[in-house]
C-alpha cells in the first residue's frame, strides 16, 4: 500500500494522544513527524507528553518543538481541561529522548519538500506553528497536499458561545491558515462531538491489560465526566477525526464552504464564520467542512488501535 505521509502538529492533550495512537495504527498512514504547540498545556508539557506517547507506542517519531505562545498574544493557560499535566493525570514514564533541535515550522517545511507535495499536515491544536510555517515559507503550499485540522465550528463553541478552543487560542494564526492556498479539511465541533466514546465503551477499553489501554483508562475519567455534564454522549475524541478522515474519508460526510475567522470582535472573537447555512456566500469555498461521522465504525477502529499493544 502506498501510505500517505502525515505530519501531526498537536498539543497533547488526551485526545491528541488518541489521534497519534490511531494514526500509528491505521495502515493507510505513515507518520513522518510530530510537532508540538502550547495549547492544552504549556509547550514544555505538550512536548514532554508527545515524547511519552511515542514511547508508549515504542516509536521514535521525530518530535519538534513549536510555539510557546500565540502569534499576537500571551499564552493563557486555560482551565486545564486535560488536567495540570495535559494528560488527564495519567502517569507515564519520563521520556526516553529529547525533542529535535530544529523548530517545528522549519521541520514542517523541510519535510514537506522531501515529500514532493504529498504531505498531509494534520493540525490538532492552536494553528500557531502552521501559520508561522506558511508565513516564513511562502512556497510551502506547493509542498502540502492538504491541511486537515481539528478546530472551529459552523454553529457553536466550547470556549465561548462562538469559538472552539484551538481557534480561540490563536485566531490570527487560524485566519492565516484559512486564507492560505493549501486545500483544507475542517473537522469542527459538529463532527468531533459525534466522535465520542461512551462510559461503557471506555470501560471495555480499560478492561484490556495493554499499556495504551491502561493509559486511557487513567487519563479519561475526568474528561468523560466533563463532557457528559456538558450534555454530550461521552468522551469526545475530537482530534481523532482529522486523522481518521485522512485515512478513511468514506466514514464521513461534509460540504465545501467558505470559512474565515473573526479576529476583531470581542463578542465573537475566534469564531470560524462559515457560509454553510447562509444565503449570503463568501466569494470562495476554501474549506471542506466535515459534518457527520459513522460513529460505530469510529468506535471499532479506535478501540482496535488502542488495544494494539
Ligand atoms: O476543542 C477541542 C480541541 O481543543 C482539541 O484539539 C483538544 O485537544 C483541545 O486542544
Ligand atoms: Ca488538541
Amino acid at each position: 500500500m502506498n501510505k500517505l505521509p502525515v505530519w501531526i502538529d498537536c498539543d497533547p492533550g488526551v485526545d491528541d494522544a488518541a489521534a497519534i495512537v490511531l494514526a500509528d495504527w491505521l495502515e493507510e498512514l505513515n507518520i513522518v513527524g510530530i510537532s508540538t504547540v502550547a495549547g492544552n498545556a504549556v509547550l514544555e508539557l505538550t512536548t514532554k507528553n508527545a515524547l511519552q506517547i511515542c514511547d508508549l507506542l515504542k516509536r521514535d517519531y521525530p518530535v519538534f518543538r513549536g510555539a510557546d505562545h500565540p502569534l499576537m498574544r500571551p499564552y493563557e493557560a486555560g482551565e486545564s481541561f486535560h488536567g495540570a499535566d495535559g494528560l488527564g493525570g495519567a502517569e507515564l514514564p519520563k521520556p526516553s529522548r529529547e525533542a529535535q533541535s530544529l523548530p517545528a515550522w522549519d521541520a514542517i517545511y523541510e519535510t514537506a519538500k522531501q515529500h514532493g507535495g504529498r504531505l498531509e499536515l494534520i493540525a490538532l491544536g492552536p494553528l500557531t506553528n502552521v501559520a508561522i510555517a506558511l508565513c516564513k515559507y511562502p512556497d510551502l503550499p506547493d509542498y502540502l497536499h492538504r491541511i486537515l485540522l481539528m478546530g472551529g465550528s459552523a454553529t457553536h463553541g466550547n470556549c465561548t458561545p462562538c469559538a472552539e478552543f484551538n481557534i480561540f487560542t490563536d485566531p490570527e494564526a487560524a485566519q492565516i491558515v484559512f486564507r492560505s492556498a493549501v486545500p483544507k479539511v475542517m473537522c469542527g465541533l459538529e463532527v468531533t462531538e459525534q466522535a465520542y466514546l461512551t462510559a461503557q465503551e471506555l470501560k471495555n477499553i480499560g478492561s484490556h491489560e495493554g499499556a495504551i489501554c491502561r493509559f486511557f483508562r487513567d487519563a479519561t475519567p475526568d474528561l468523560l465526566r466533563k463532557n457528559v455534564e456538558a450534555g454530550q454522549g461521552g468522551w469526545a475524541v475530537h482530534d481523532a477525526c482529522p486523522v481518521l478522515y485522512c485515512a478513511r474519508p468514506e466514514l464521513f460526510s461534509g460540504k465545501e464552504a467558505g470559512v474565515f475567522v473573526e479576529t476583531q470582535s470581542e463578542l465573537t472573537f475566534g469564531k470560524t464564520v462559515t457560509d454553510l447555512y447562509s444565503d449570503k456566500k463568501f466569494d470562495e469555498k476554501n474549506t471542506f467542512v466535515v459534518l457527520d461521522i459513522d460513529r460505530s465504525a469510529f468506535v471499532n477502529l479506535l478501540t482496535a488501535a488502542v488495544t494494539q499493544i
